[in-house]
């Protein structure tokens, strides 16, 4: 296995490192490369945050959770590298000295690589930019000022040259090759490729993201068998549009996802928001969340809502099925051997769609619930009732008893009251340490009335006019 890439500028060639080697590890204990930090290793705290550029741009990524032929063909820049060549502070550093950013400082250079990469792209949105970054002595409000006090300050020549220097590359050789002997590593290049390696190696780990996968790596110190890393994939990362559908390929990011669905479905888009961190969203694809097949993804549910049909590949043959039929049973999809998620349709447009997700904390946490609403209305009364909840079951499920207690009936609280009692008859949720079964089915049904309420324009903030379904007030 032989990967190249850029390291704080300067072309650098690995070879005969395992495939599950993380970013991290290789940066602190072969490189020396100290500054990024690992404090949690699982993606919760921003600590080693590492900028990696590819012809795509620029993004923050945490290197606890990539592993090494990820970064083949990339630029990857470390706190080493965010200042200039000759020593030159970047503006986020000086910026967080003269604002008192710093305290014990572990943290610090996480922060300030998020915050590098986040002056690039021009992002001044710097809650959420630093919402995967944790900081336990200094307070966010001085981090937050430093952050701010550098939005119109220049961005150094040093940041913006990685994205022009990666397409120099020499990449004849690939990241990952057939071994003789041990596991097989593919790194494909197209769905075909993979269609074709995947049906020879059907028992084999498919690597997107590894948002997941890193974890099974870092904590569980699972064996991971023949490997196929999907990055480079790039037919699997485009989203396509007509009229009636967006055809999502599996490697889009929840990044670019949440991106693209700002206009058409912006319930959807907020909902992925709150998807973990910025660092994580730019790392996690959409076929990673549905193949995982948890029961608290936080897509599924709202795709689910929207009525998506999943589009399966074994080999040449591929299959379409609605998204919610994929889940059969908590650890059980309707997946052959040898297949993979190749794509999702999404109908272009859903204007009743709401999304809510509840859980400890607002940012950087999984659901404890999340509900998914999308009812459209013929007059007053209720035409059609698409509602799907995460954290209620061992998978993520449509509320059939009460969606058909909802339809054809007027669009009112009493109709809604009424309905409530079904979602016992949809759900047995369990008790867990994120949610009492109590609380997650009286949730559920203050979900519903929430959903009624914002439709019906009587909500506050988030609430929609009336017209958004046509209601009638
Ligand atoms: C700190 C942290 C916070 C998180 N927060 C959230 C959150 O708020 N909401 C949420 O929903 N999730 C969250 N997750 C979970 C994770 O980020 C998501 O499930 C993510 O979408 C997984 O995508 P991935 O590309 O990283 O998948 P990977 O880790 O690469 O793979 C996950 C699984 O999917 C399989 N797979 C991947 N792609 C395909 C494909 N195309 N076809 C078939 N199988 C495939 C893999 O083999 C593996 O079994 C979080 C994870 C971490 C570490
Ligand atoms: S070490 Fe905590 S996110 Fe990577
Ligand atoms: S300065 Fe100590 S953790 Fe942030």
């Amino acid at each position: 296995m032989k990967i190249t890439f850029l390291l704080n500028g300067e072309t650098t060639h690995v070879r005969g490192e395992s495939p599950t080697r993380t970013v991290l590890e290789w940066l602190r204990e072969t490189r020396q490369l100290t500054g990024t930090k690992e404090g949690c290793n699982e993606g919760d705290c921003g600590a080693c945050t590492v900028m990696v550029t590819d012809a795509a741009g620029s993004r923050a990524l945490n290197a606890c959770l990539m592993l090494l032929p990820q970064i083949h063909g990339k630029a990857l820049r470390t706190i080493e590298g965010i200042s200039g060549p000759d020593g030159t502070l970047h503006p986020v550093q000086s910026a967080m000295i003269d604002h008192h950013g710093a305290q014990c400082g572990f943290c610090t250079p996480g922060f300030v690589v998020s915050m590098a990469a986040a002056h690039l792209q021009g992002r001044t949105d710097h809650d959420d930019v630093l919402a995967g970054n944790l900081c336990r002595c200094t307070g966010y409000a001085p981090i937050i000022r430093a952050a701010k006090a550098t939005e119109t300050a220049a961005v150094p020549d040093w940041m913006q040259a990685d994205q022009a220097a990666v397409l120099t590359l020499d990449l004849t050789e690939t990241a990952a090759e057939a071994a003789g002997v041990g596991p097989a590593i593919a790194q494909p290049d197209s769905a075909d490729a993979l269609a074709t390696w995947y049906l020879a190696h059907p028992d084999a780990t498919l690597i997107a993201g590894a948002s997941d996968i890193g974890l099974w790596i870092t904590k569980q110190l699972r064996d991971l068998g023949d490997i196929a890393f999907l990055n480079n994939c790039k037919d699997l990362q485009t989203i396509t549009e007509t009229d009636q559908a967006f055809r999502i390929g599996a490697g889009v990011t929840i990044k670019a996802l949440r991106d693209a669905m700002a206009v058409p479905h912006p319930a959807l888009a907020e909902l992925l928001r709150r998807f973990a961190s910025e660092q994580i969203r730019a790392a996690a694809t959409l076929g990673g969340n549905i193949a995982n097949g948890s029961p608290i993804g936080d897509a599924p549910p709202a795709l689910i809502a929207l009525g998506a049909t999943l589009h399966l590949r074994q080999g040449d043959a591929r299959r379409s099925l609605p998204l919610e039929d994929f889940f059969l049973d908590y650890g059980k999809q309707d997946r052959l051997p040898g297949e993979f998620v190749e794509a999702v349709t999404l109908p272009a447009s859903a204007p009743g769609l709401r999304c809510y997700k509840l859980s400890k904390r607002f940012d950087q946490d999984i659901s404890a619930v999340s509900g998914c609403f999308n009812l459209t209305l013929e007059g007053s009364i209720i035409a059609s009732a698409r509602i799907a909840f995460g954290g209620m079951a061992g998978v993520p499920k449509r509320a059939l008893a009460v969606e058909a207690a909802l339809i054809g009936r007027p669009f009112t609280e009493a109709t809604f009251r009424a309905a409530l009692p079904a979602f016992a008859q949809d759900f047995s949720p369990l008790d867990d340490m994120r949610a009492s079964a109590g609380y997650r089915l009286e949730a559920a049904g203050n979900l519903a009335l929430r959903y009624l309420q914002e439709i019906s324009g009587d909500a506050g903030p988030g609430g929609r006019p009336n017209s958004v379904l046509g209601v009638r007030a």
